[in-house]
Formats: structure tokens, C-alpha cells, sequence
């Protein structure tokens, strides 16, 4: 789908998000061949720069995170031509008439406002874009997370934005959405016959969700210590996996057909507060241990602080009460300094009713269908084989196992690489919606509240494992174990 030319104005250009992922995921489209050659950045933020050490900044974050074998001379110097800088102060009035002008485009160009800010700012430079005359049928904004600490703030932050743009033209991004075996989920739901007549409670015994990171808080546990795992992976990312594997299937992919899918789902979690939360979920915090060999801090020494109630782990079990879903239990789990990073789906589905096999055959189990959105990214289904040779019927269990690195050969795209040229194109099936922002909210408020209310510490893991033994227990108590690949 081709991409119209377009002025695109970073907000918070000289931080961590712009440096790291944005400009990076832009030059490798332009690398690709992608963007117009009208197409235009405009880097902003309080900081005085001028075009000049703008670009060169971008150069050293191109070069920092773009792997060298992409980094073609000419491209590099392609891209940085593209990109202007005006300073303005999102906050006050300092800057804006100029980075209008710097905004201005013609009527056939896009014009997108990325704010990559802390959310307090959305508001201000919503209502400075509005006030000088940026918004009209070409001007889309993107925000991205955290959208609101709860119910309460995120409607306050949507209103904010909404009093300036039109819901078709905000870009919610969650940036799961973007990752390719994400996307993958809905081909293989929706482009194979083989699994949508077995995907429901009928066939299928429960699912897991696990997105493990190996890495502690870093430099953000300033931001982290306010959220916790719950408010930072559960609430978007987990939930919005959570809502592909289950949606129904929608009527096209369109931005609608899929989000009303999504929100379907959301509403339809059974509520997790006092009477339950204290069976269907466990929080954690790292102390200190080993990763990849080396000792690692704990999360207080990282925080620099004695006492910390903030969760870096959280294991819960959800249910979707819907008639696909009934009975099937979701267990979600997420955390900081994990013994590995991987994030993956695993559906797993009944055992069969009868084996008709004599005890030597060995046991047989249930199959198994792992998505794996990383690292490797690929997807696997567990068969029963029979073991080759002529010693009798002795049956294995193991995957018919589909790397994408291997059958494609290509370096695989980042998400922002996707979302940002699907905000240009205005093409929003991979960005939130108001309302499922609000729907997952919604659902999570109680369960924080629950904990807040109990005061309960998070339980301490050290770091390098796989979270407290509770989160272990929550699914071991239902006679079934967390996957981990090679096991069974
Ligand atoms: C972000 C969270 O949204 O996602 C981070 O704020 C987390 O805490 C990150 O590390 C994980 O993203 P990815 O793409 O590395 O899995």
C-alpha cells in the first residue's frame, strides 16, 4: 500500500522512545525504499538545537541501534536530510508559531504529531496543536502508553486529546500489536481452517501467556516504581494478546471489525477483586541474583530505596465468560529479571477422550500450539509421532516447529517500523481504540485496588528465576505447569 507524503512532528525528540525506536524504525523504511521522497520529520523539544546537531544526534542513534550491515552511507545521508528541528515548549507558549510554520505541508501531505512525551504533556500540546490551526482531515496524532494509571485518569487523558482530534485520527499505539508473529496470530487464526473449528472451550484445555524479560528496571525505575507490572505490560500488551487469541472471528480486518472483537473480549473477563484476587493472582519483586552469569542488583538497590510495595512480577488466572471461552482458564504471567527473556503463547488442547495404545507406547500428550513472538520468533505444534523403527509402537511427543528467521531469511521488522507508516497510510487496526483502553482498565483497577487494600508485600524471587514459587503453585494447584520449551 503506497505511502502519501507526509510531515511527521516528534514530539520529545531528543529522548529515550524517539532516539531508540522511532528514528531507527524511519530510517530503515526509508532504507527499504518506502518513504516519499516529499516525506519530512520535524524533531521538537524544549532543548535549543539546531537542524544540524539535530541530524547528528539522529546519526548516532541510527548508528546505536540499527545494526551496521543496514546502514548504507547513502541512505543515512537520505534520511538525515529529511529531518528539521524547532525548539517549543510543549508546556507553555516559547516556540509553537514557528514549529506551525515547520508543520505546515501541502493539502496532499499527511501530517502526523507523535507525541513522544510523558503523558502529562498530551493535553498542553494537543490543545497548542489545536489552537494553531494543525488539525484538519490530513492530521493524525499517536500517543502511546501509559495511557492513564487507571480508570479514572486514562478517560481524563482521552478527553484531553479527543477535545482536539477526532477518534479516527488518534493512534493509540500499542506496540505488541506491531510485532510481526502478533500479526502472525491473526494469519494463523484467520487464514487457516485448520484451528478456528477447534479453538473454543470445547477442544481447547487452557492458555498461557508469558512475556519474560531477563533485564531488571534500568534507568526507569522512577517511571516503574509508580506502575508495576501490572499497570506496565498487564493492562496493554498482555491483555491485547490475550484479546486476539480469543476475539471472535471479526468481519474483515478493518480498524473496527477487529477493535469491537477486542473489546467484546475485554468485557466479557470475569471481574478479579477482594473475594478473589487473593486465589487468581501473585505479585512479586527481584531481589538480588545471577543473570547470564553475572550478579545482578535487586529491585530496591536499583530504586536506591529501603521498601517498595511496586510489583516487577505478576501471575494471575483469568477467565472470559463467553460461550467459546467458559471453563477455559488464561494464565498470564510477566516479569522483570526472569530466568530468560521470551515471550510466548502457548494454547494447549484436551486430551484425547481414549488411547487405544498399550501402556509401552508411553504416555500421550495433550498437543500443543506455541506462538513465539521472541526472541525466535516462530510457531510450533506439538504432534504425538511415532518413534521411527521396527521396536513396537512407542510414540513421541514433539513439534512441527516453523522458525520465521529460517523460512523467510529476512531481518524482521520492528513494530514501530509497521505502526508508523499504518498511521501515515490511516490504517488503525493495530491501535487502541478509546474504549478498549477504557474496557482494560476497567478490569484491572479492582485487582490493584484489592492489592492496595490488603497492603500485602509482593512476594520476594530472586532474580535469574522464574518469579515466586506462588506463581508456580497458582497453576500447579489446577493440575497443570507453565511451559518451557523442550518440556513437555
Ligand atoms: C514496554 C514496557 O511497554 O515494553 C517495558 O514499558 C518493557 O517495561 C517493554 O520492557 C517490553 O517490550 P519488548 O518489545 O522489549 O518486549
Amino acid at each position: 500500500i503506497p505511502v502519501s507524503p507526509f510531515v511527521l512532528v516528534v514530539f520529545g525528540a531528543t529522548g529515550d522512545l524517539s532516539q531508540r525506536k522511532l528514528l531507527p524504525a524511519l530510517y530503515h523504511r526509508d532504507q527499504a525504499g518506502q518513504l516519499p521522497d516529499e516525506a519530512r520529520i520535524v524533531g521538537t523539544s524544549r532543548r535549543s538545537l539546531s537542524d544540524e546537531a539535530f541530524r547528528a544526534l539522529a546519526k548516532k542513534a541510527i548508528e546505536e541501534h540499527v545494526a551496521a550491515r543496514d546502514i548504507e552511507p547513502l541512505a543515512l545521508e537520505r534520511f538525515l536530510a529529511r529531518l528539521s528541528y524547532v525548539a517549543a515548549d510543549a508546556g507553555g507558549k516559547e516556540g509553537w508559531d514557528a514549529l506551525a510554520r515547520a508543520a505546515e505541508a501541502e493539502e496532499h501531505f499527511v501530517r502526523v504529531f507523535y507525541l513522544a512525551t510523558s503523558p502529562d504533556l498530551f493535553g498542553p500540546i494537543c490543545e497548542h496543536i489545536g489552537a494553531h490551526g494543525l488539525v484538519d482531515g490530513r492530521s493524525r496524532v499517536v500517543v502511546e502508553k501509559p495511557l492513564g494509571k487507571d480508570l479514572a485518569s486514562a478517560q481524563r487523558l482521552n478527553e484531553a486529546i479527543g477535545r482536539v482530534f477526532p477518534e479516527e485520527s488518534i493512534y493509540r499505539i500499542d506496540h505488541y500489536l506491531g510485532k510481526e508473529t502478533v500479526q502472525n496470530l491473526m494469519a494463523l487464526r484467520f487464514a487457516n481452517a485448520l484451528f478456528e473449528p477447534l479453538w473454543n472451550a470445547a477442544h481447547i484445555d487452557h492458555v498461557q501467556i508469558t512475556v519474560a524479560e531477563s533485564l531488571g528496571v534500568e534507568g526507569r525505575a522512577g517511571y516503574y516504581d509508580t506502575a508495576g507490572a501490572m499497570r506496565d505490560m498487564v493492562q496493554n500488551h498482555i491483555l491485547q494478546l490475550l484479546c486476539l487469541v480469543a476475539m471472535e472471528t471479526p468481519t474483515s480486518i478493518a480498524a473496527d471489525p477487529v477493535r469491537d472483537e477486542k473489546l467484546k473480549v475485554l468485557k466479557a473477563l470475569v471481574p478479579i477483586g477482594p473475594h478473589n484476587a487473593g486465589q487468581l493472582t501473585v505479585r512479586g519483586q527481584y531481589r538480588a541474583g545471577a543473570s547470564a552469569g553475572g550478579a545482578v542488583p535487586g529491585y530496591l538497590e536499583e530504586l536506591g530505596a529501603h521498601v517498595s510495595n511496586t510489583e516487577t512480577f505478576v501471575a494471575l488466572k483469568a477467565e472470559i465468560a463467553n460461550w467459546r471461552w467458559a471453563g477455559v482458564p488464561f494464565y498470564l504471567r510477566t516479569g522483570k529479571r526472569l530466568a530468560t527473556r521470551v515471550s510466548e503463547i502457548v494454547v494447549t488442547f484436551r486430551a484425547i477422550p481414549h488411547s487405544v495404545f498399550d501402556a509401552g507406547a508411553g504416555p500421550i500428550t495433550p498437543n500443543r500450539l506455541v506462538i513465539r513472538l521472541q526472541p525466535d520468533e516462530g510457531v510450533k505444534l506439538w504432534l504425538m509421532i511415532k518413534d521411527p523403527g521396527p521396536g513396537g509402537m512407542r510414540l513421541q511427543h514433539l513439534p512441527l516447529d516453523m522458525s520465521f528467521a529460517e523460512a523467510f531469511g529476512v531481518r524482521n521488522p520492528d513494530a514501530y517500523e509497521r505502526l508508523i507508516l499504518d498511521v501515515v497510510r490511516g490504517n488503525q487496526t493495530l491501535f487502541m481504540r478509546r474504549d478498549e483502553v477504557e474496557a482494560a482498565w476497567t478490569w484491572i483497577d479492582p485487582i490493584i485496588e484489592t492489592w492496595q487494600e490488603t497492603r500485602d508485600a509482593p512476594k520476594s524471587y530472586t532474580a535469574g528465576t522464574w518469579g515466586p514459587s506462588a506463581s508456580i503453585a497458582l497453576i500447579e494447584r489446577d493440575g497443570r505447569t507453565w511451559y518451557e520449551d523442550g518440556a513437555l
